[in-house]
């Protein structure tokens, strides 16, 4: 049985993967993509991203995202969508000027509006926004801070509510959040805040993207978890990947192992966590080695396309 087939009976919801366009030529690849019994979900990489789904203003745009989307509605793979408000690989019209406050709220909730009603019934659950803390706790100094203030993310929820289903999940997703720390406790503080308040948020997402030798532990990661499962949220492992300083050897690939394993246990054993997603699966098409230079392998399938040890230590231990 694959991943999600074991996932599933260990009580999980799903055991995902992201995918990205670039690689949907290459069949092999694309039919373990979505062969739903390793894969129970799917997450487009890139394609759901505001640069590509918002281009010019008021012009939308869902061919990349389709052309993961649509196939995971045939193979019967659920979809986390991914995302409606981050500070990166936003379009140049919306950096390059600029809006007054009024002004760039419409466009946010012109921009939900619209992704939201294109999938409607489409996402299981939605990034609404991603990655707006610094690693302090403080929050990121980005456009959205910078013209809106501190409140647009509360409109952002505020607005995925309006637009999308009402059985979607809306996720709070960021990084570095796998430990008890500066960051996932400023970010306890003010999801706690949105619950007491009404503000609509159904689930954290941990990214979890981790590093051999300095990886949260089994511990950790259930302790960052379980802050959001006293605030009776959702939870997930929304992209996790385990890279390696290279070269590679064969102990790097073990601990590598051990880590991915712990860290499925970790969101099984946690009452909250529905699922695990990898931040795609094949070695060669992580975003790994393009932005972190020197490091690499993140994935649980290598460069031959062949399952590696960390592919079988979930698997074991599911
Ligand atoms: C990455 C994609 O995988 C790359 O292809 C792209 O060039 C940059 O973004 N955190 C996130 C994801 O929330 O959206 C990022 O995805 C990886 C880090």
């Amino acid at each position: 049985p694959g991943l999600d087939v074991l996932a599933k009976r260990a009580g999980l919801l799903y055991f995902g993967t992201a995918i990205d366009n670039v690689v949907l030529n290459n069949t092999a690849y694309v039919t373990i993509a979505h062969n739903r019994s390793e894969f129970g979900q799917v997450t487009p990489s890139n394609g759901l991203k505001w640069m590509y789904t918002e281009p010019s203003r008021n012009v939308f745009n869902y061919t990349m995202a389709n052309e993961i989307i649509k196939p995971a509605i045939k193979a019967h793979q659920i979809r986390r969508c991914h995302t409606f408000v981050w500070h990166n690989q936003l379009p140049d019209w919306l950096t390059s000027k600029n809006y007054t406050k009024p002004e760039l709220i419409g466009i946010l909730e012109n921009h939900i509006k619209h992704e939201a009603r294109a999938y409607y019934d489409k996402c299981y659950a939605w990034d609404v926004v991603n990655e707006a803390f610094n690693d302090d706790g403080t929050l990121r100094d980005d456009l959205w801070l910078q013209t809106i203030g501190p409140e647009y993310i509360e409109l952002a929820f505020r607005f995925a509510r309006k637009y999308t289903s009402p059985w979607t999940r809306l996720y709070y997703n960021d990084y570095g959040i796998e430990r008890v720390n500066n960051k996932s406790l400023a970010l306890q503080k003010v999801v706690k805040d949105f619950v007491k308040r009404g503000v609509p948020i159904d689930g954290v997402g941990l990214q979890a993207h981790f590093t051999v030798g300095r990886a949260p532990s089994y511990n950790d990661t259930r302790s960052a978890l379980n802050l959001f499962t006293k605030l009776g949220l959702e939870t997930a492992l929304t992209e996790l990947d385990v890279r390696v300083d290279l070269p590679d050897t064969a102990a790097k690939q073990k601990t590598q192992a051990d880590v991915y394993a712990a860290s499925v246990k970790a969101c099984v054993d946690e009452e909250s966590c529905v699922g695990v997603t990898v931040w795609d699966f094949w070695d060669p098409v992580s975003w790994v080695p393009s932005t972190f230079p020197g490091y690499g392998n993140a994935c649980l399938w290598d460069d031959a396309l062949k399952r590696k040890p960390a592919y079988y230590a979930i698997s074991d231990m599911l």
